[in-house]
Order: C-alpha cells, then sequence, then structure tokens
C-alpha cells in the first residue's frame, strides 16, 4: 500500500521507517522538503537530525505536504494536534482527501502553559472527529496515540508484546484495513472500541499517560485491558 506519513517528528520517522521495512511504499510528508532534509542538527533529546535518520531510510521519498497527500492511499498524521487540521488542509491542496484512508495518531496536547499539558479538545469531541468533519469522505481511524512510538512500532519490546492498543473509527472497511497493518507491525490485542467518538476516550487516555512516564521514570509503557 502507498502510504504517506505526515509529520517528521519521532513518530513519523517510527512509524514511517517501520511501514518501510514491512514492504510497503512509503513517502514522509514535510511542509518544506528541501530545509527538512537540509537539518543536520540534532534536537534537544539528542535524537539524529532528519538527514541523518533519512540516510538510513533511503526508501522513503521526502515530499511536500500535497504531494503526499497525491501520493497516498493511507495518510498517517502523525503532526502535532495544535496544527493537525491546518497539516491535512495542506495535505488536501485542491482536494477533499476523497477516499482516502486517514489514520490518526496525534494527540492534541497543549503544551503553552507548561507540563502536564492540557487537551485542547475533549469530552464532548475529539481530535479524530474533527479531522472527520472537515474531510467527510475521507475515512478517518484513530489509533496508538497511547503509547510512545519506539512502542508504536515495536510492541514486543515490553511486556512479551502482551499489551493493548486501541482503534476507532466510524468505516468497518478502513479500520480492518488498519487492524491489518498493525497486526503487521506485530500487535496482537488490537480492542475496536467502535465509532469514532469513542476516539474521545483514547485522547483523554493519554492525559493519564503523560502523568504515567514521570511516575515511573520511563517512557517504554503500555495500558494492557485484562479481561
Ligand atoms: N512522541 C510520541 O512518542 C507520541 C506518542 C503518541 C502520540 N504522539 C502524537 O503524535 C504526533 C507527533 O508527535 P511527534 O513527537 O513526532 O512530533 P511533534 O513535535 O508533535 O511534531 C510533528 C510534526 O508536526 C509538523 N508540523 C508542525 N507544525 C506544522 C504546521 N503548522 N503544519 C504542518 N505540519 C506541522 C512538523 O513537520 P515538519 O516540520 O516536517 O513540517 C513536525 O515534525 C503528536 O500529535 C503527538 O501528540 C506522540
Amino acid at each position: 500500500m502507498n502510504i504517506a506519513v505526515l509529520g517528521t517528528g519521532q513518530v513519523g520517522r517510527a512509524l514511517a521507517g517501520k511501514f518501510d521495512e514491512l514492504g510497503h511504499d512509503v513517502a514522509i510528508g514535510t511542509r518544506d522538503p528541501e530545509a527538512t532534509l537540509a537539518s543536520t542538527e540534532r534536537d534537544a533529546r539528542g535524537n539524529p537530525s532528519f538527514a541523518e535518520w533519512h540516510g538510513q531510510h533511503e526508501g522513503v521519498e521526502v515530499l511536500a505536504l500535497p504531494d503526499a497527500g497525491a501520493f497516498g492511499e493511507a495518510i498517517v498524521n502523525a503532526t502535532s494536534g495544535l496544527v493537525s487540521l491546518e497539516a491535512l488542509r495542506a495535505t488536501a491542496g485542491d482536494g477533499d482527501l476523497a477516499g482516502k484512508l486517514i489514520v490518526d495518531v496525534a494527540n492534541p496536547l497543549d503544551f503553552s502553559t507548561g507540563f502536564p499539558p492540557t487537551l485542547a479538545v475533549k469530552d464532548t469531541d475529539s481530535l479524530a472527529e474533527q479531522l472527520q468533519r472537515a474531510f467527510p469522505d475521507a475515512d478517518v481511524v484513530k489509533t496508538l496515540n497511547t503509547m510512545n512510538n519506539a512502542i508504536m512500532v515495536n510492541p514486543g519490546a515490553i511486556g512479551g508484546g502482551d499489551h493493548t492498543v486501541f482503534v476507532s473509527g466510524d468505516h468497518a472497511q478502513a479500520k480492518q484495513r488498519v487492524t491489518e497493518l498493525l497486526e503487521q507491525i506485530g500487535w496482537r490485542d488490537i480492542v475496536d472500541l467502535g465509532d469514532l467518538s469513542t476516539a474521545r476516550g483514547t485522547e483523554m487516555l493519554v492525559a493519564t499517560w503523560v502523568r504515567l512516564v514521570p511516575a515511573l521514570g520511563t517512557n517504554a509503557i503500555n495500558f494492557k485491558i485484562v479481561r
């Protein structure tokens, strides 16, 4: 499948790299491909520059957002949640993303007043539903937003892989396609929560996740649903 991953942060890189490794045709979408490819500085956390990452993932095309939109049958939203609507609009260009699968892994976290972040949308709405309303002819599926990027693409790294990922969406076929992608990554406990409004729950769950990390001193953690 042609997969366009929007966002060149840790999440975008992790997912683009994994889908490439799994044999999909992958592009990563960025506002300014030239500037992104020219960035050779490590970030504040010491993560490799984009240029260094891309040198190890040369199979991943680096495209401007509208070109990524044209390329992807599936579009993975790995942009900062506060700008995701803007990013998706740029990705749509003159089109409306009709018929595309939008896999939304973003969280609407607002760090403007420091830590812990607040949620820019919650309770009666979610980022995933905002995206679906903006692009009614696309199929939005929310998933993978409740764990760190390293665990997203390598569930086996903790607990023998015996922990949970959620999917939310209004379109059964789209959720099935996402479930297959998750299984390819190695996820085994995939819980279909129901329609897209259930993303309100998983986006708000992240308020717990951000507090667990300092409490436990690690981000190599995840939720596990015990029946
Ligand atoms: N970090 C994690 O492990 C984790 C885990 C679960 C969920 N999430 C969620 O996943 C998303 C990505 O997180 P992240 O930590 O990888 O990165 P991030 O720092 O939140 O930003 C991701 C990307 O957003 C793009 N961006 C920023 N402003 C934009 C704008 N105005 N228009 C279009 N694109 C814009 C940038 O891409 P360019 O500069 O290349 O254009 C940037 O690389 C977030 O929503 C986050 O809450 C993160």
